[in-house]
């Protein structure tokens, strides 16, 4: 197919390093912030969201640690309210996903600019993308308000992070690279990202899931989930758009992405010769569908998803809906195909 593409990267300052968090107060100030809210999940990002707070002083206008995954609707109006209630100027999200998720419908509601601290690798800090849900449904948005406008990568911040999360959200990352090699929106600069992800990710990956203070490693992931979000901000095909219809029915996020990648692949990757070449030089295979399946059976995380509760019944369901969406690129699948690619991942 002739080249043919629309390069648009956004604008994001990113301050990487093992104890960049120590930078965080100036970097806050550095966008004339003097009240942020700071917002995490509870547990362990309670805890993360204390230490920034510590580090902002008098610029904290308070810690929300109610973030929950998928960002139901009822935790975003709350967060939005927090924000307006404390008199944020800004937001600064301190965890994975979840908190960076609620960052973003704060950020969106509010127009408050955000400070984005990544302790998992989703990559979800370097999109414009946010979703929320309500009830059964997920609501994915683009809004340039929800990107972060600086990220501070701090390596030490995720030595604790367990390695199921670890794997997951790595393996969630890695979707957004493999997926943005046969998207019709694909970049010459947004291939490159993809596949140096991909190679540090193949490396490091295994190495952070069976040794947790791998500090090496630990910045290889980081920096790869850094531009595997910025790769998801070019666009997605089937796997995302799959993962976005079982989000809604409730399915563990990360875990669902994880699972279904290798079955995706192996049914696009015959219609995209170039993803296919450069998965099989960073996967260092000649069948990299069966590698991503390798790298999942090796990680403490759920293989299938019966495993992660989706009602054999709702299969149908699923493949109905994603059918919907008249995919083209790098194939069309049809309703019969997609079931059967999720009959394989069940
Ligand atoms: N919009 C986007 O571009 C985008 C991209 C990817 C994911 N997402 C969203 O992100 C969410 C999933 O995020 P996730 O996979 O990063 O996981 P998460 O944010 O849900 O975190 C998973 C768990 O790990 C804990 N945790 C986080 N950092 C830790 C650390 N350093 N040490 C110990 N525990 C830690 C959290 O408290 C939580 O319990 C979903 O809501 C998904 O929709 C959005």
């Amino acid at each position: 197919m002739m080249l043919k593409f629309v390069q648009d990267t956004p604008s994001q300052r990113v301050v990487f390093g093992s104890g960049s968090l120590a930078r965080l107060a100036e970097e806050v100030a550095r966008l004339g912030l003097s009240r942020v809210l700071v917002v995490a999940t509870p547990g362990h990002g309670a805890r993360l969201a204390a230490l920034a707070a510590d580090l902002l002083g008098s610029s904290c206008a308070g810690v929300h640690a109610q973030a929950v995954v998928h960002v139901p609707r009822a935790v975003a109006e709350a967060g939005i309210a927090e924000a307006a209630r404390t008199g944020a100027d800004g937001v600064v999200a301190m965890g994975g996903g979840a908190a960076i998720g609620l960052a973003k419908a704060i950020a969106i509601a509010s127009n408050l600019p955000i400070v984005a601290v990544p302790t998992t690798y989703s990559g979800s800090e370097a999109s414009p993308i946010a979703g929320t849900t309500d009830g059964e449904r997920k609501i994915t948005v683009r809004d340039p308000k929800a990107l972060p406008k600086t990220i501070i990568y701090d390596p030490d911040l995720t030595l604790g992070l367990p390695p199921a999360v670890s794997a997951a959200s790595g393996l969630n990352a890695i979707a957004h690279a493999v997926e943005g090699l046969w998207i019709a929106e694909r970049t010459p600069i947004s291939c490159a990202m993809a596949t140096e992800a991909m190679r540090l990710f193949a490396d490091a990956l295994p190495k952070v899931v069976a040794d947790g203070n791998d500090r090496d490693a630990r910045a290889a992931c980081l920096s790869a989930s850094w531009l595997c979000g910025i790769v998801l901000t070019s666009g997605t095909a089937l796997h995302h758009k799959l993962a976005h219809v079982l989000g809604g029915l409730g399915m563990p996020h990360a875990e669902t992405h994880s699972i279904i990648l290798p079955h995706v692949t192996r049914f696009n990757l015959d219609a995209a010769p170039d993803a296919h070449e450069r998965l099989c030089d960073t996967l260092e295979t000649n069948d990299p569908a069966h590698a991503l399946g390798v790298m999942l059976s090796l990680f403490p995380i759920p293989q299938a998803l019966r495993e992660v509760g989706l009602p054999r019944d709702k299969i149908d369901f699923v493949a109905a809906e994603a059918a919907k969406l008249n995919i083209t690129a790098p194939r069309s699948a049809s309703e019969v195909e997609i079931r059967g690619i999720l009959e394989a991942a069940y």
